[in-house]
């Protein structure tokens, strides 16, 4: 909608309104709509601090306050109409204040711009979003410590580069996971501790003439502090790329899950059951259980990823303080921040519903040969052979092995004597999984005593 007379909240010097395509690069209200309630919040912050400091009267304010009630209701319920020609939700908001109470609107932007004002927005925004994956990662990693716990002691097989390698519990690799998401949770809040510093009277670049009091501001926006520097404070987007990168490490940790849970669900590994609730039929291949909840919060990964990358773009030549390049800013995070919101949501209805099948995991961790390294210790411990020396004769009966078409458990003695002469019955009982898994009792390690230890200590840190 093109309006042919002059911006009527910066109009003043310009004869005529912006070219049609002037508008639709210019307008963001398309998108940052969606911080209204963060741009009444600090505005109704802003003129409760102006009537405090004595810059506009009670009366003002009063007006104001209900005022902006007012529109948020009106915003709320669907009834604002938005406009494109008033670019961004700052304007018409106000316009809308303006319509609502005449005068007193016009005494809002007092001591303000739109550059400290978005800013505020913005972070304010982010601000909620981190404390939404907050409860969605929490949601998640219990989850996950109810799987650990019910599956402490099953044994699967543990694996490096997707061969098999030694056995571990079910337990102990879901709370790998526990510590990898309990670490993006630890960064999301060392986020919102650094990023909690208010913009809000930085006005345009320089600060104001004004006596305003930022402090008071700060507080009733739920910040520690003002910002310390104008100039920063309104060019300032590391909150939000902060926000971006620490997503993307969660977002890598969900893609990596995801994808475990596709490769678990096939056929071929059946380690896990997924729920109907998070699969799909084929419409030609009757018996298809798709496991497309973990193909699609793998796949969403990617608008995070790139949201990083791009709002790192916009930012990187931009001289101090404000460019309207930092308009960019906000559909980036708003996808991001859905991507990342609905990815952490579905992975927790995927964990809490998914099934894991014991015996299959079980099965696997006996083939394979993943007690090899169980058998080598044991030369080692028992017949006092270099490692590098136990590791060939270990091989050696892994060949014998496989030639025969057995695991190691199924050689008999006289076979494992052919490799060395000086082995014995005792070494059948490292060779058993449920033995390998219990002899690991390092700290850290998969034994169940150490995998159970370390649930209950996330119980506890979870509460
Ligand atoms: N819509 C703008 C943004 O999102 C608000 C700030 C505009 N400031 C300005 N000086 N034109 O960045």
């Amino acid at each position: 909608m093109t309006d042919t007379s002059s911006n009527q909240m910066w109009g003043g010097r310009f004869a005529s309104g912006p070219d049609a395509i002037m508008e639709a690069i210019n307008a963001s209200i398309g998108f940052d709509r969606r911080m209204a309630a963060q741009d009444i919040a600090g505005s109704r912050a802003h003129a409760a601090m102006l009537a405090a400091q004595g810059v506009i009267t009670d009366s003002d304010a009063d007006a104001i306050r209900k005022g902006l009630l007012t529109v948020l209701s009106e915003i709320q319920e669907g009834r604002f109409e938005f406009s494109t020609a008033l670019e961004d939700i700052h304007m018409n908001v106000e316009a809308r204040l303006k319509a609502l109470i005449g005068e007193p609107a016009g005494r809002l932007h007092t001591a303000r711009s739109r550059n400290d004002q978005v800013a505020t927005d913005f972070k304010l925004w982010v601000r909620d979003q981190i404390d939404a994956a907050d409860v969605g990662l929490t949601a998640l990693l219990h989850a996950l410590v109810e799987q650990a716990e019910a599956g402490a002691d099953w044994v699967m097989p543990g694996f490096t580069h997707l061969q098999t390698a030694q056995p571990v519990t079910w337990g102990h690799h879901m709370m790998a996971y526990v510590e990898m998401l309990g670490r993006d949770l630890s960064r999301f809040r060392d986020a919102r501790a650094r990023m909690n510093e208010c913009p809000l009277g930085a006005a345009a670049l320089a600060g104001t003439s004004f006596d305003i009091d930022r402090d008071a501001t700060a507080q009733m926006l739920g910040f520690d502090r003002p910002s310390a520097n104008s100039l920063d404070a309104v060019s300032d987007r590391d909150f939000a790329l902060e926000f971006l990168s620490v997503s993307s490490i969660c977002a890598m940790h969900l893609s990596r899950l995801a994808e475990e849970l596709v490769i678990w669900s096939s056929a071929q590994f059946r380690f896990v059951s997924m729920s109907d609730k998070w699969s799909t039929g084929s419409s030609i291949m009757p018996q298809k259980r798709n496991p497309d909840a973990a193909e699609l919060l793998r796949a969403k990964i990617g608008r995070i990823f790139g949201a990083n990358v791009a709002l790192m773009t916009v930012m990187k030549g931009l001289p101090l303080a404000y460019s309207k390049d930092m308009q960019e800013d906000k559909e980036q995070v708003f996808d991001a921040a859905d991507s990342l919101l609905l990815a952490l949501a579905a992975m927790a209805g995927m964990v809490g519903d998914m099934q894991a099948n014991r015996d299959a995991l079980a099965a696997a961790a006996g083939s394979g040969f993943s007690t090899a390294t169980d058998l080598a210790d044991w030369l080692v411990r028992t017949l006092n052979l270099p490692f590098r020396d136990a590791h060939h004769v270990t091989g050696t009966l892994v060949a014998k092995a496989e030639a025969r078409g057995c695991d190691l458990p199924d050689l008999t003695l006289e076979e494992l004597q052919e490799a060395h002469p000086d082995i014995t019955m005792a070494v059948f009982d490292v060779l058993g999984v449920d033995n390998s898994v219990a002899s690991r009792t390092s700290y850290g390690g998969t034994a169940p005593a150490q995998v159970r230890a370390q649930i209950s200590r996330w119980k506890e840190m979870l509460k």
